[in-house]
Parts: structure tokens; C-alpha cells; sequence
């Protein structure tokens, strides 16, 4: 149990360094936290420097969530192992070095979480990202549409395991609860696409 609590703070801790923030400072870009969609996070850093600090932004968020949970599964199983999985994603969405406040919506962080957790659910949730950004152009709505599928797909590759699910729900109500801007600008139609210069949102 000692384990379980370090490895959930040091993941907390390592969650709650905002990528984007980083990056965009290390570059001279807006703070994404206060420019574009105001959120710190790949799809925005795209939206106000470009494809190059998204991508690293994309990747370093990733990392945050595989590192930490890859390490974990050396000692860590079910419950407590959970409890580390979504330690990273937590500090990703409440930053413990700015007040929990300004942080991020999840989606990369989550990723990673089962890159190392459950590989053949992270393929599956990028295929679903990558299917419904190709139709639709819209990063949060694929979001959106993998955060709804996580439950579903750990069910579908890992049948009867209760804390996978019990994760996957967890995660997928945070990632869209997180989404409620995005998810109002679809609604009224002014969600900006994926490409699109807009500074706005
Ligand atoms: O990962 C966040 C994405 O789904 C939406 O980002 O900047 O358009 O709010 P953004």
C-alpha cells in the first residue's frame, strides 16, 4: 500500500506539469491557457503555433500518462494499479503547481494511461479518434467519441476485468465533463475544426 500511495503522488505529480504550457513558453507562443480555446492542451497549441509544438506538446502529454503507469505495473495490480492510472490524468486536469485550477481536458494524458495499461484499448481509441476527425474535422468531438468508447472497449478486450471498467468510466465522465465548452460551441455550430486559423475557439 505504501507503494500504491508513493506511485500515486509521484504520477500526480508528474501529471500536473502542463506540456503545453511548457512548450509554448519554450517557443515564444501565447499561453494556451489564456489564447485560442483557453485550454492547455495539443489541439490549441496547433491552433496558436503550429503543427511542431503540437506535436511535441501531443507527445509529452502522452508520456506523462504511459511513464508513470508503465513503471507502476512493475509492482501494482488491479485496484491500486488503477488508482495510478488515473493519477496522471488527474494532474493533468487539476495542476497541483497552479492551484488545481487552468489545467487540461485529458485526452493525450488518457491515451498514454493505456498505451501502457491496455495497448489494444489505446489502438482502439486512436482508431476512433482518427475515424470520426476524418469525417468530422473536429478534435473534440473525436475526443469525445473515444472518452465514450473507453468502457466499451475494455469491456470488449478485457471481459470481467471490473477495475479496467471502473477506470474507463471514471476517466470517460471527467474527459467529457471537461468538454462542456466544446461540447455548447457544437451545438450552436462555432466549434472550430481541426486546420482552421481561427484565434477564437
Ligand atoms: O484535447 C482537447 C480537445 O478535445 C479540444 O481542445 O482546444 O479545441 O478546446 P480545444
Amino acid at each position: 500500500w505504501l507503494i500504491a500511495v508513493a506511485a500515486v503522488a509521484a504520477a500526480y505529480a508528474i501529471g500536473s506539469l502542463t506540456s503545453a504550457v511548457v512548450v509554448s513558453r519554450a517557443l515564444g507562443l501565447p499561453d494556451p491557457r489564456y489564447a485560442g480555446s483557453k485550454n492547455p492542451g495539443a489541439t490549441n497549441v496547433l491552433r496558436l503555433g503550429g503543427k511542431l509544438p503540437a506535436a511535441l506538446t501531443l507527445i509529452a502529454d502522452v508520456l506523462k500518462g504511459t511513464l508513470p503507469v508503465a513503471v507502476a505495473m512493475l509492482w501494482l495490480s488491479g485496484w491500486p494499479l488503477m488508482a495510478v492510472a488515473a493519477a496522471p490524468f488527474l494532474g493533468h486536469l487539476f495542476p497541483l503547481y497552479s492551484g488545481l485550477r487552468n489545467g487540461g481536458k485529458g485526452v493525450a494524458t488518457g491515451l498514454g494511461v493505456y498505451i501502457a495499461l491496455a495497448p489494444p484499448v489505446a489502438g482502439s481509441l486512436v482508431a476512433t479518434w482518427l475515424a470520426v476527425a476524418a469525417l468530422t474535422r473536429y478534435s473534440s468531438l473525436s475526443a469525445l467519441a473515444a472518452a465514450v468508447s473507453v468502457p466499451l472497449w475494455s469491456a470488449f478486450w478485457y471481459p470481467g476485468s471490473t477495475p479496467l471498467l471502473g477506470l474507463g468510466v471514471v476517466l470517460a465522465v471527467l474527459l467529457v465533463y471537461r468538454h462542456k465548452d466544446n461540447i455548447a460551441r457544437l451545438l450552436r455550430g462555432e466549434e472550430s475544426r481541426i486546420g482552421d486559423k481561427s484565434k477564437t475557439a
